[in-house]
């Protein structure tokens, strides 16, 4: 007997599936969401056949009317998927054909190889611009909230511990910046994606004069693959994209942990808005950056993503194998997991309130200003090395004391290095210590002011 699947391959076979390979090989289940670009690589091909001869002006239209009415029933939820089908591909194909018969010359020249690999690329292109949209909105929401917190002052750490104060603003815009790489990535990896592999046939192009570079146009692609056996078994693609979003995705697990970190009692410098966190059912007192827990949990399963692709890939001999359809639900994994997280992270940032006095009393510790007083004493001539040590002198000497650095007497200083004078004290003023930096970079409130200025520019002129 002869099933749906196998009357799409099955002329060399006597028996139809058994039901547990076809359970077990199907792909429709998950591979369903590639519909649209499955469809738009279909009409193109089906036009080109007629440019070639190949379909007459009837059979194309049937065949791109019927796809149309496909994709509508498609997006209304109405398309009926059979797993006996196997894949998305096969699904839309017999559809066609058992409703306009020119569906049985839509596969000439053709094969699934290059038409998932074709498919792929054109879903994956999408899904780049939709993620650059999503990291454009998480930057904005950064810039937009460096600017309303301008004033705000913050320890900058390094080891965890209080190191210089910084400007929030400061710190805001390092993620702004890395978010940029990670933008640069995805187009780095739209560009490798942009290149149409339909016209590869199963492994060894056709004996039939398909116009590959017009398919190419219809479709948007800039290029068409120089290689058939190469444009049938790559999903190098697929692993620059994983790899893209897992790196994204260990950016945002990083923010995220500097917003649970600075929303907790011991820190106090932010407090995230009801709606954007959760209650404890046990503990009443309790408010939860669940957000921030599950962006900084999630990048988890995006890094695994990236290992399984290419995991996947490293013992594939040429060209397709049936393997390659496990790239699907991973990768579909990773795009639903890091643009939600894109979204979500940017709505609630405009939710966060900062606790200016925490921030103040955190960022006032004039020990955090014992490297500019270093530097004072290397504008009076001590050698870098030896300003340190009687900085650290000057340190030891206050803690002994337990007060303050800024309350050691001017001969208790002279004493340490007869360099010191009442000027140098100077240092431990906050803003003169931000004002002084003149360092291309670094948190002098004039040069953050440019690069929120730089950033609008940027963030505007891209807004999609
Ligand atoms: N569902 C398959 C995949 O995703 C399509 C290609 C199948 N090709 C084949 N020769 N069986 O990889």
């Amino acid at each position: 007997m002869t099933s749906p699947s196998t009357a799409l391959w099955g002329g060399r076979f006597k028996t139809g599936a058994a039901e547990r390979l076809r359970d077990y090989t199907q792909s429709v289940s998950f591979d369903w969401k590639l519909f649209r670009h499955d469809i738009a690589g279909s009409i193109a091909h089906a036009k080109m056949l007629e440019r070639i001869g190949v379909l007459n002006a009837q059979e194309r239209t049937d065949i791109v009317k019927g796809l149309g009415e496909i994709l509508a029933q498609i997006e209304r939820g109405e398309f009926v998927w059979k797993t006996e089908r196997e894949d998305v591909h096969m699904n839309i194909e017999a559809e066609l054909t058992a409703r306009y018969p020119a569906g049985a010359k839509l596969h000439t020249g053709r094969s699934r190889n290059d038409q998932v690999a074709t498919a792929m690329r054109l879903w994956l292109k999408d899904q780049i611009a939709a993620d650059q949209q999503a990291i454009t909105g998480l930057q904005a929401a950064l810039t937009t909230w460096a600017t309303r917190d301008f004033a705000a002052v913050i320890p900058g750490y390094t080891h965890l511990q209080r190191a210089q104060p910084v400007l929030l603003a400061h710190h805001l815009l390092a993620y702004v910046e890395m978010l940029e790489r990670d933008f640069e990535r995805l187009s780095d990896c739209a560009r490798r994606a942009d290149v149409l592999p339909l016209g590869s046939g199963a492994i060894a192009g056709s004996t039939l004069p398909l116009d590959r570079k017009f398919v190419a146009k219809l479709l948007g692609f800039s290029r068409i693959s120089e290689n058939s056996m190469d444009a049938v078994s790559d999903r190098d693609f697929i692993v620059e994209y994983q790899a893209a979003c897992a790196l994204l995705a260990v950016h945002l697990s990083r923010l995220a942990e500097d917003l649970i970190l600075w929303s907790s009692a011991e820190f106090h410098f932010i407090r995230i808005g009801d709606a954007y966190t959760t209650g404890s059912s046990l503990m009443p007192q309790k408010k939860n950056p669940d957000i921030a827990e599950l962006a900084r949990g999630k990048s988890g399963r995006v890094i695994g993503n990236l290992v399984a692709a290419l995991t996947l890939l490293k013992g594939l001999p040429m060209t397709y194998n049936r393997d390659l359809q496990e790239d699907k639900e991973r990768l579909f994994d990773t795009a639903e997991t890091v643009q939600p997280t894109l979204l979500i992270l940017a709505e609630m940032l405009g939710h966060i309130e900062v606790d200016q006095d925490s921030c103040r009393r955190a960022s006032s510790d004039p020990l955090l200003l014992a490297t500019d007083l270093a530097d004072w004493l290397v504008r009076k001539g001590i050698p870098f090395r030896q300003a340190h040590h009687l900085v650290g002198e000057a340190v030891a000497l206050a803690e002994q004391r337990r007060v303050p650095i800024t309350k050691l007497t001017l001969r208790e200083w002279k004493k340490i290095s007869p360099t010191f004078d009442a000027s140098a004290l100077e240092v431990f003023s906050l803003e003169r210590g931000l004002d002084a930096r003149p360092t291309h970079g670094s948190p002098n409130p004039k040069l953050v002011k440019l690069q929120l200025v730089r950033w609008k520019k940027t963030l505007t002129a891209r807004k999609i």
